[in-house]
């Protein structure tokens, strides 16, 4: 996961990081005996359960499980990768991260990159200092007349391009850059002569920003009717307009406390918003929804609801984004708003209190994409009902449950006029005809015995999708194996003497299986001190999780002399369900004496429980001896 950067630089960014001071840039933390303990920022709640644990360097909240070192608190509270925390925090520090062994043209790159960031800074400095200036006058009246107050402007950034050939040009390169430099960040185009011009004139300026809030792009809007509407940034070293969400940077927040996001098309949907309490919506710049833009909304938030203009270009965008955005995971709602109206001229011409009604009842993607289908048909031919019929069938035969698929085919035969009856006879014929499996059919199961196929434990066990909320305790971990673990993560010399007799395979949940092995990884790479470290060899959030909450335990820790008993119980435990399963398996073949496969998954039990068996024996002589 550390990717090129060496792990003597993960460790010194996180020893060099204190975890207190960090969590308090982010949390009050009030002193509470060794610890420090504030209202925790991934769960609401009115109680502080937040720990941070400053002797062992990690954080752990007793209401909804989130745990982890500095690093991970960094990932999870600003929604970065692994390698963007550690730069964060390496930059906080002073530590250059740039990896060792990047390449000459990665590490040109990088410069190149950060000449841009500061030019695109040193813009955003001139065209704001414009719009509050002598040149901005007409700009402001302009918001003004939309109703952005100025301090709404300031938090946006906004800018003016006053209406000259090199005022940004000439204000650059004061500023040390050069005619190539503003080229290549697109602010400025190329005349006859290669004379250079500022591509941005008479325009109201809305910086487009990276998710440090660091403009990275401009758009910028006339003030007049005339054309084009908008002029944007062309694509660029730093900007990618697939890749980025207008504003993503300030209504990550937002997604968060509210807990959905708002998609809007336009920069002033997005401003016109915030300013009224709406701080979770981003624009997609442009109409489409891309499926990058999808995947980055879904790293910070679970529900989308659409806001596109309520026109047929508006809802045949939203219909394309619900695909877009579905694919992804997202639960997505589409907010439906009058013709002719977008959410900007929406909340100013109805107020705050109708969008929110408006989103809280925007249908899901189902009713919608019926509700559509259904507003445009024509039900007063025959041929316009069939029509219908036939789109709508597409629909509900998508539809994975059949609750919900028995619904909404009611819900849509009332609104066809046509009866249930016939509206699921309809549907039938179609899934039997596109070959899908109806929903009263019986499914018959395949899953089989994990732990009788032969193929060793774990092997060819599924990990269950990694838990997003925290229930209390891992489901299904036996007190054996979390015992083992937290006597293993609290003793690391005891890792040597286990070493020899227990690998990962040997417990028998997903969880404690991959946090035997970051203990392994951890052991190996000789961080033998208590703590924070372990973090650093963590790859899923369940298992960051789960130590956390091992180091927290307020439960007595076993002696380390009961270590290796504690492995003989897990064997023995495994042999119990050995023999459970064998049992079953038996019983099973009396009544189908000729199953061959039976009978080969028998032999294959056998060998295994005398495996199992030997172990036993060795685990007792390792503990005499
Ligand atoms: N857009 C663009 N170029 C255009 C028109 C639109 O890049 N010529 C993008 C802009 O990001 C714009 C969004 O598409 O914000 C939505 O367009 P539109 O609804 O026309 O603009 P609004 O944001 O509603 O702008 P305004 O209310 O100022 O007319
Ligand atoms: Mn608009």
């Amino acid at each position: 996961m550390s990717g090129l950067i060496p792990e003597r630089v993960i460790a010194e960014v996180r020893e060099r990081n204190d975890i207190v001071s960090v969590v308090s840039e982010y949390v009050e933390l009030r002193r509470a005996g060794k610890n420090w303990k504030g209202l925790c920022p991934f769960h609401k709640e009115k109680t502080p359960s937040f720990n941070v644990n400053p002797e062992d360097q990690f954080y752990y909240c007793f209401g909804c499980g989130a745990g982890g070192n500095v690093i991970n608190f960094v990932m999870a509270i600003e929604n970065l990768s692994f390698r963007e925390a550690l730069e964060r925090l390496a930059e906080r520090v002073g530590i250059p991260v740039v990896s060792e062994r990047a390449s000459p043209q990665a590490r040109q790159q990088q410069s190149e990159r950060e000449r841009l960031l500061e030019l695109h800074k040193a813009a955003q400095e001139y065209f704001h200092q414009n719009l509050f200036g002598q040149a901005g006058g007409l700009a402001r009246q302009y918001l003004a007349a939309r109703g952005i107050q100025s301090e709404t402007a300031r938090q946006f950034g906004l800018g003016y391009a006053p209406a000259e050939w090199r005022g940004l040009l000439g204000y650059l390169e004061r500023r040390g850059f050069s005619e190539a430099e503003c080229l290549a960040a697109g602010l400025a185009s190329e005349g006859r002569g290669s004379r250079c011009y500022d591509r941005f004139r008479s325009r109201l300026m809305f910086p487009v920003c990276d998710r440090r809030g660091e403009p990275i792009a401009f758009g910028g809007r006339v003030l007049d009717a005339s054309q084009p509407k908008y002029l944007n940034s062309p694509e660029t070293l730093i900007f990618a307009k697939g890749n980025n969400l207008y504003r993503l940077d300030l209504a990550r927040r937002g997604f968060r406390d509210k807990g959905f996001a708002i998609l809007v098309e336009g920069y002033m949907d997005v401003i016109s918003l915030y300013q009224m309490g709406f701080d979770n919506a981003v624009a997609a710049l442009g109409t489409a929804v891309t499926e990058n833009q999808a995947r980055i909304l879904h790293r910070f938030t679970k529900e989308v609801v659409i806001a596109f203009d309520g026109d047929a270009a508006g809802e045949a965008a939203a219909w394309r984004g619900l695909e877009i955005l579905r694919k992804q995971g997202l639960r997505v709602r589409v907010a439906e708003l009058p013709r002719g109206e977008d959410p900007d001229t929406f909340v100013r011409t109805y107020g705050g209190q109708a969008f929110e009604e408006l989103l809280n009842k925007a249908p899901g993607l189902t009713e919608f994409k019926l509700g559509t289908i259904i507003r445009r048909a024509d039900l007063s031919t025959v041929e316009g009902k069939v029509a219908a019929t036939g789109r709508i069938m597409e629909v509900l035969a998508g539809l994975d449950s059949p609750v919900e698929k028995n619904e909404y085919l009611r819900w849509s035969a009332a609104r066809l006029k046509i009866s249930e009856d016939v509206l699921a006879a309809e549907l039938e014929a179609y899934e039997a005809k596109a070959g899908i499996e109806s929903s009263s059919r019986h499914r018959i199961s395949t899953k089989s015995n994990n732990r009788g196929d032969g193929k060793g434990r774990g092997g060819s066990r599924t990990a269950p999708e990694v838990q997003r909320q925290w229930s209390g305790a891992i489901q299904g971990l036996s007190d054996i194996e979390s015992n083992l673990l937290r006597l293993l993560l609290h003793n690391r010399q005891l890792i040597h003497r286990v070493k020899g007799v227990l690998s990962p395979e040997d417990f028998r949940h997903p969880v404690a299986q991959r946090a035997m092995e970051c203990l392994f990884t951890c052991y190996e790479a000789g961080h033998l001190e208590n703590g924070a470290a372990i973090f650093d060899y963590v790859e899923d959030l369940s298992v960051q999780q789960f130590f956390a909450s091992l180091l927290t335990s307020r439960s007595s820790l076993p002696p380390a002399k009961a270590c290796m008993q504690y492995v003989r119980r897990l064997q023995i435990m495994h042999l119990k369900d050995d023999l459970k399963v064998l049992e079953d398996q038996i019983g099973r073949v009396e009544q189908r004496p000729l199953d061959a496969r039976l009978v080969s998954q028998l032999s294959n039990l056998l060998i295994k429980y005398r495996q199992v068996r030997e172990e036993i024996s060795r685990g007792f002589q390792l503990q005499r001896g």
